[in-house]
């Protein structure tokens, strides 16, 4: 059977007090709506069809550059309630399909395999309509799922209308439907505005259930997958239960989580067999992590590359190249284009921007490298820093295979320093430096070596 879909995103979010609309603030890094769309959009047969209303044109600037589907927007103005908005897209899906899938931008928890299940349930109990729920604690704020003695769904009550008895239900509206499609076109124009003046998607049930048709419901096994954010207090409570999810799915695949609770791990990131996660880790962006690694306490990596058994400790890197067993901290920062070769060692207080580290060069202590191409086996002495920039623009260093750069060497650039040279402690390396060559002072000036 053809299904349409029909994703909600067009309220304004009062109650999370922020300028951003509510489905654009992001979990995991990634906006709500987002999260919402890709569960959907490997479902449907046509592509979907989001209803924004607040802040429309951000909403649908951040969809087009975060999805790689194609996506159809129905605009919702005023915002007159869920079962108004449903409306707005019956232009776009009429006659399109054979049922239609309703679900909220504001619950990124849902997962795909839930939402085909309840397409599934569709079928199987042959409902006009499948309602998804969850066994709630606490359903407080939520719609209230209500049925008859024999366990049949009747009616979806809002909080706000219910009985002092349908509070105590404990069975809470999800908000995530399957709707024969006919009947659902059809039946919207019944629905009659409620005592706020909104037309609810809930009002339905009742009607479904008055025309003598069936309602299911699907009951949610996991009920973070209900969750849905209202104000930031729920979207912390996402954001830790995604991180968790996330966090075991990799715990499975092979890799060690000391303190799962405050290890962040971003959906792109890649992970491989036997990594270790230290606590406060936060990965980002196109992370990835080769064999072995031990990443953290206390790191933060974005868009960045590390190799097999490397030790990153209380460090931040983005944008940032790393190869095979480096070791990497504490606190060192890598900026944008920085490449560290297999066994490089960058020590406490280093930073590198823009530059090469080769094979084997170590950096212990306090130094800055930018714009810089250093060889293999150099050994940068504490204190040293590249003078890139003159105040007008960034030059270039260049550093050749075994050079000893003496502690506290002020390199000023642009400058070429040959293989096997060395500069003294508290150099100002002013010149390019031949190879094999021993410079000293300030300015820096070869010295014959006497050895
Ligand atoms: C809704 C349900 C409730 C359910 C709860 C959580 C209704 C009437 N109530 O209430 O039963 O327990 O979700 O799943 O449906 N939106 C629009 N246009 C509007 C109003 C809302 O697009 O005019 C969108 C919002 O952007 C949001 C979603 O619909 O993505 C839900 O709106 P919200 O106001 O949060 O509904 P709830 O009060 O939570
Ligand atoms: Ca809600």
């Amino acid at each position: 059977m053809t299904i349409a879909s029909v994703m909600l995103a067009a309220g304004h979010g009062t109650r999370m007090k922020s300028a951003l609309p509510k489905v654009l603030h992001p979990v995991l890094g990634k906006p709500l709506v987002l999260h919402a769309l890709s569960a959907v959009e490997k479902v449907v047969d046509i592509p979907p069809v989001v209803v924004v209303g607040h802040g429309a044109e951000d909403v649908q600037a951040v969809i087009q550059a975060g999805t790689e589907h194609e996506v159809q927007f129905a605009v919702q103005e005023p915002q007159l309630g869920t079962g108004h908005a449903v409306m707005c897209a019956r232009e776009l899906l009429q006659g399109k399909s054979e049922q239609v899938l309703i679900t909220f931008a504001d619950m990124p928890l849902l997962t795909q395999a839930s939402i085909e299940r309840i397409i599934q349930l569709r079928q199987e109990s042959q409902s006009v309509m499948v309602i998804t729920t969850v066994m709630a604690e606490e359903p407080r704020g939520f719609g209230r799922v209500i049925r008859a003695e024999d366990g049949s769904v009747i009616a979806i009550v809002e909080e706000v209308d219910c009985t002092p008895e349908q509070l105590l239900v404990r069975e809470k509206n999800t908000s995530a439907y399957c709707v024969d499609a006919d009947w659902l076109w059809k039946s919207l124009d019944s629905l009659k505005p409620s005592s706020k003046g909104e037309y609810y998607i809930t009002d339905l049930v009742a009607l479904a259930v008055a025309e003598g048709k069936r309602v299911s419901a699907h009951i949610l096994e996991d009920p973070v997958e209900g969750l849905g954010i209202n104000d930031r207090v729920d979207l912390a409570d996402t954001e830790r239960a995604l991180r968790m999810r996330v966090n075991r799915n990799w715990m499975r695949q092979g890799v060690t989580f000391i303190d799962p609770w405050t290890t962040t791990v971003g959906l792109d990131v890649i992970l491989a067999q036997d990594v270790v996660l230290q606590p406060n880790t936060m990965l980002y962006g196109k992370t990835s992590i080769g064999k072995n690694s031990v990443i953290g306490p206390n790191t933060t990596l974005t868009d960045t590359q590390v190799g097999e058994n490397c030790v990153i400790q209380y460090s931040v890197a983005e944008s940032a190249q790393i190869g095979n067993h480096v070791s990497m901290g504490p606190f060192a920062h890598l900026r944008k284009g920085a490449v560290l070769k297999d066994y490089v060692h960058i020590g406490n207080f280093g930073e590198v921007k823009d530059s090469v580290l080769g094979e084997n060069t170590k950096m212990g202590h306090f130094s800055y490298i930018g714009n810089a191409d250093i060889g293999k086996d150099v050994n940068i002495g504490a204190g040293t820093i590249t003078c890139n920039f003159d105040g007008k623009n960034k030059n270039h260093t260049e550093i050749g295979d075994h050079v000893f750069i003496g502690s506290d060497t002020m390199l000023v650039a642009p400058l070429k320093i040959g293989k096997n040279a060395t500069t003294a402690a508290g150099a100002v390396v002013t010149r390019d430096v031949p190879e094999n060559t021993l410079v000293i002072g300030v300015p820096a000036k070869p010295k014959e070596r006497k050895d």
